[in-house]
């Protein structure tokens, strides 16, 4: 500061001045010495001291002497000691919480954090007593999902549908058919399931409409801009263009009148199948598919995907069995599908879907789910196509089937081997899911025998990934026996054998007439052990399917390492089935032994992570609490056991290939988090 700065700030700070104190000072220092001793006021530390000491900064006081205070150590030292202290902690926050989402592994979504339950609504509940299920009829029964703690249910179709495959044929895609209600009914289930925290889960079914539907109408008169809505080609009937044939049977041609050419369905001839390569036809689907979206819907599971393309040069399929006279070629194994599945664009398709859905997943907790719908048992590659690639998203998971399969290989081995089979063929980070059955398989406890359905229940509800439930495995329920009259499925018209129905029956709630399904005669005929194996029953009993299942699916709610944990399997034999479930740093892990052969001592000692003793925490024949010495794990036909012990030992790291985690993740028990490790 120069001495004339110094100066000028003098003055004018006399003139600005009010504070009595200041002033007096100043006048004195001007009277007393003719000068004014400006260096008294500034220069001079000792005065400077004085002088700010008695002159208290007030309200107001003008920028200089503002500034001037300002400059003083007292002052000066705070407030850049504040300053800093700002800086560094707004860095160090946001440094912490870039870390804490860094290290932080991604939420289980909704639909991963609990079992996926299948609803066939013509057989879940019937509320107007007209026989056949309906959507007020499930809204009717939303607590037993509360009850088995279940937050996703999906839906089999209920579109304006003919009913020729019972709603996969659809008329409308827009509308609801009026045997399961209105769309005020469906508007009303889907609020009272989100207020109950339900996910909804519709049907979605590209492959093809109902040939009522106006897209087909239109197609078979050439109206313009509708010709190409299907696959047509020219025919000389009885002869079809060539040698594809449906998956209900009979050739997958039908030779229409009014456009006098063929018309293909994968299906029935009520169900023509849609023509993808039209982009039309793509836009008008993917307008379905917003529709409702924007109604709210939250995930779809996707029909029969693999059908979706098919090849244009038509040429004929290879036979299974060369020689194999060709007129008597009918079923759909009697052929390669090379031209009718899987073509090349089907998966381009799907992930174009997914990048709609992707637009409405934007909201926290919003996540719109797809499951694709495929059968390609023997070519487990194909199935897996549909989980995308790491950069390209396609479904959230195919459906596993393979379980389905587990009575024909009914032992420990057989488990291990369709569980391993799809662990080993996930590609990395995906998610796995499992299915026991649905309504297009027997029910795997007529399959596998009763004496299974609990152990197979607990497989289900202790592997990693998400669990399908079809409506009714909770409790146990059977295949029902539909004399070969009364058959009602199409498919089961072309083959008794093949026939959908039994699994189809209606859902047994109580032992009231009727299950309590319904006051009237049923679409198809109720288990007559619905007396006993019913909801209402099985909740007084805490030994039943049902409460065991509960049990279950709050234990895997619960506990870390079961619903995100490592899998390590540990034993496998004729009997016996065994894998590992736990997570680094959580000090609880748990030893699932599942007997699917006959009675069974296994000798686990020689898994050395395991401690010696293990507490039964859930068992399908009530030993809960018992334990047991890890060289004698005893098991009887069907028994299964989660048993839970505490150590420090991860089996993991020492076993890399027998054991799978979809994310890892480790857990912080002094601050109780998870974190990526
Ligand atoms: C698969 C469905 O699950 C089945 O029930 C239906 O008949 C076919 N797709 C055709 O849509």
């Amino acid at each position: 500061m120069t001495k004339d700065g110094v100066n000028g700030t003098a003055v004018e700070m006399i003139e600005g001045i009010k504070n009595e104190g200041f002033q007096e000072e100043a006048a004195e220092n001007h009277g007393g010495q003719g000068e004014p001793n400006t260096s008294s006021l500034v220069l001079s530390p000792n005065r400077e001291e004085s002088a700010y000491t008695q002159i208290k900064p007030y309200a107001g006081m003008p920028k200089e002497v503002l500034l001037l205070y300002s400059n003083q150590v007292r002052y000066r030292l705070p407030r850049e000691l504040l300053f800093w202290l700002t800086i560094v902690s707004t860095v160090g926050l946001v440094a912490l919480t870039s870390a804490v989402i860094a290290m932080s592994p991604r939420c289980l979504g909704w639909w991963q954090s609990s079992a996926v339950y299948q609803i066939y609504p013509r057989s879940f509940k019937d509320s107007n007593n007209d026989g056949i299920g309906d959507l007020k009829g499930i809204e009717e029964k939303l607590e037993h999902f509360e009850y088995l703690n279940i937050k996703a249910v999906w839906i089999s179709p209920f579109y304006k549908s003919p009913m020729k495959d019972f709603g996969y044929d659809v008329e409308d895609f827009r509308d609801i058919d009026p045997l399961f209600g209105t769309m005020q009914d469906f508007e009303n289930l889907l609020a009272s399931m989100h207020s109950k925290g339900l996910k909804m889960i519709m049907d979605y079914i590209p492959n093809h409409s109902s040939d009522k539907h106006r897209w087909f109408q239109l197609s078979r008169n050439r109206t313009r801009g509708y010709e190409d809505y299907y696959i047509w080609t020219d025919c000389t009937p009885p002869v079809p263009p060539n040698n594809w044939v449906s998956v209900f049977g009979n050739s997958s041609w039908t030779y229409d009148e009014v456009r006098d050419q063929c018309y293909l369905h994968q299906f029935l001839k009520g169900q023509p199948d849609l023509n993808f390569r039209n982009p039309r036809v793509r836009e008008e689907m993917t307008d379905i598919i917003r529709f409702w979206l924007d109604k709210g819907v939250d995930g779809f599971r996707m029909d029969a995907v693999k059908h979706i393309l098919e090849a244009q040069h038509l040429r004929d399929e290879p036979q299974v069995d060369p020689n194999q006279p060709p007129e008597s070629v009918d079923s759909e194994s009697d052929l390669y599908h090379d031209y009718t599945t899987s073509q090349l664009g089907l998966h381009d398709i799907l992930r174009g879907w997914r990048v709609e859905m992707d637009k409405y997943s934007r909201e926290p907790g919003r996540h719109r789910f797809m499951v694709t719908e495929s059968y390609d048992y023997k070519e487990i590659s194909k199935t897996m196509m549909y989980y995308g690639t790491p950069t390209v998203k396609e479904s959230d998971f195919p459906f596993n089937f393979y379980l389905i399969d587990l009575p024909n290989r009914l032992s420990g081995d057989g488990a291990f081997d369709l569980v391993n089979l799809w662990m080993t063929n996930m590609p990395e980070g995906k998610w796995p899911n499992w299915v026991v059955g649905n309504h297009d398989k027997p029910r795997i406890t007529t399959t596998a025998g009763t004496e299974y359905t609990r152990v197979i229940n607990m497989l289900l509800l202790t592997l990693p990934g998400t669990p399908t439930t079809y409506y009714g495995e909770e409790i146990g329920m059977e295949n029902v026996n539909v004399s070969e009259s009364e058959i009602q499925d199409p498919f089961g018209k072309f083959n008794p054998n093949m026939s959908r129905d039994p699994q189809r029956s209606p859902m047994q709630w109580s032992a009231e007439e009727n299950a309590g399904f319904s006051q009237n005669k049923t679409w198809l005929p109720i288990h007559p052990n619905y007396t006993t194996v019913n909801v209402e029953s099985q909740k007084s009993d805490s030994g039943s399917v049902l409460e065991q299942y509960r049990a279950l699916s709050f234990l895997r709610e619960t506990e870390l390492p079961l619903h995100r944990g490592w899998t390590c399997f540990v034993h496998r034999d004729a009997d016996v089935f065994a894998f590992v479930r736990e997570m680094d740093g959580f000090p609880v892990a748990f030893l699932v032994v599942l007997n699917f052969g006959g009675d069974a001592l296994t000798d686990l000692s020689g898994v050395l992570e395991l401690p010696d003793e293990l507490k039964v925490r859930v068992g399908t024949s009530g030993r809960e609490g018992t334990l047991l010495h890890k060289s004698k794990i005893d098991t009887k036909l069907g028994e299964g056991l989660v048993l839970e012990y505490s150590s420090n030992q991860r089996l993991h790291p020492g076993h890399g290939s027998s054991c799978f985690v979809s994310e890892k993740a480790c857990y912080l028990s002094a601050l109780d988090i998870l974190y990526k490790c």
